[in-house]
């Protein structure tokens, strides 16, 4: 079996986010509950139902089928889950990758579900194959469970990874400041040195330096396949506090087609197990308002996110120093 699956084969990846109760699934099922007239007497496929824990809220609102397709072997287990709820008539189990199906053995597909999303949003690579079904099950009109999906960044100051010891604020078992140990920790963690991957932590708003920024918005209802695998946005933003620019903040929100329900993993609503992803700089900047010299309350950052492979996708940052007029106007249109 492809490693990729074997991945979605370790049962501690979905008992964190079956144990995510407070956000992730609730949300799902809240908005599921809510919405099950719509559900209601239609066929629903749930795209990589991992426990089958979404395709048993669909059933349990009245879906007349629900096609679980899990591509790991997972697939045996979802078999047991709906035999354990009594929803085995309702709930059809696909042992396959949903691009291996043939688009003529199923009838049309009225909804689909998904909890497709990974860190910093499109990490996991599946929305590639959610997006796949769509586009070959999907009957004209057919909704799509999240509908729509933003990511959002924000630079920020990162106070676990630079004060050690005293008041920092950090549990250790040290009264003396210790910075020269954070800065060594931050020397690691940072993408110059680790160019493997970005931290995954919690922050809070606090922790943000600018507003946030929009960095993409994507409507799943029609987004082809190839836009979502290159991904380029520069945005330029402008220092509301004074503060240390320590690193990037990434979160992401999903929207439902109830038109008023979302999921955010911003640091200021309430914590998924996704956290927050950070890009942590190797070195700081301190960033003052200036509340004068207005260009230099400003500065830009690139953020592009290219496909690498299936499970990881390689992002590339940069910085730019925004401190002309010219500069940031010629940025702005980009
Ligand atoms: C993020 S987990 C979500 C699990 C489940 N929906 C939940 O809410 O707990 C993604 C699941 O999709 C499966 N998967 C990923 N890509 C797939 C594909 N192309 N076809 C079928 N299953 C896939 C994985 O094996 C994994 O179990």
């Amino acid at each position: 079996m492809d490693q990729y699956f074997k991945i979605y084969q370790k049962f501690d990846i979905h008992r964190l986010m079956l144990t995510d109760k407070t956000c992730a699934l609730m949300k799902y099922k809240n908005v599921i509950f809510k919405m099950r007239k719509i559900f209601e007497g239609k066929v629903v496929m749930d795209v990589g139902a991992g426990s089958g824990i979404l395709s048993i809220f669909c059933a349990e609102v009245g879906a007349k089928k629900v096609y679980a397709v899990e591509a790991s072997t997972l697939a045996n287990i979802i078999e047991q889950v709906s035999i354990e709820n009594n929803l085995q008539d309702t709930i059809k189990v696909i042992h396959s990758k949903v691009e291996d199906i043939h688009p003529d053995s199923l009838e049309k597909i009225d909804i689909i579900v998904s909890l497709w999303m990974g860190f910093c949003l499109i990490n996991e690579g599946m929305l590639d194959s959610v997006l796949f079904a769509r586009d070959n099950f999907l009957r004209s009109g057919g909704l799509i469970f999240p509908f729509e999906a933003s990511l959002h960044a924000s630079p920020c100051q990162l106070p676990s990874m630079y004060k050690f010891g005293v008041k920092s604020g950090v549990s250790l078992p040290v009264y003396l400041s210790m910075r020269c140990i954070g800065k060594e920790y931050r020397k690691i963690e940072s993408i110059e040195e680790s160019i493997d991957e970005p931290v995954v932590l919690l922050l809070n708003r606090d922790n943000l330096l600018p507003e946030e920024k929009l960095f993409a918005f994507l409507d799943l209802r029609h987004i082809p396949v190839e836009e979502v695998n290159l991904l380029r946005k520069y945005k330029i933003f402008m220092c509301k506090k004074d503060g240390k620019h320590q690193g990037i903040c990434i979160w992401f929100k999903l929207y439902f087609p109830d038109f008023c329900s979302f999921l955010s993993t911003a640091p200021y609503y309430e914590t998924t197990h996704w956290k927050q992803t950070v890009f942590v700089l190797p070195v700081d900047t301190v960033l003052p308002v200036n509340r004068k010299a207005k260009e230099r309350d400003y500065f830009a950052c690139k953020l592009e996110l290219k496909e690498l492979n299936l499970w990881h996708y390689k992002v590339e940052i940069t910085l730019i120093k925004a401190d002309d007029e010219v500069n940031l106007r010629d940025l702005a249109t980009l």
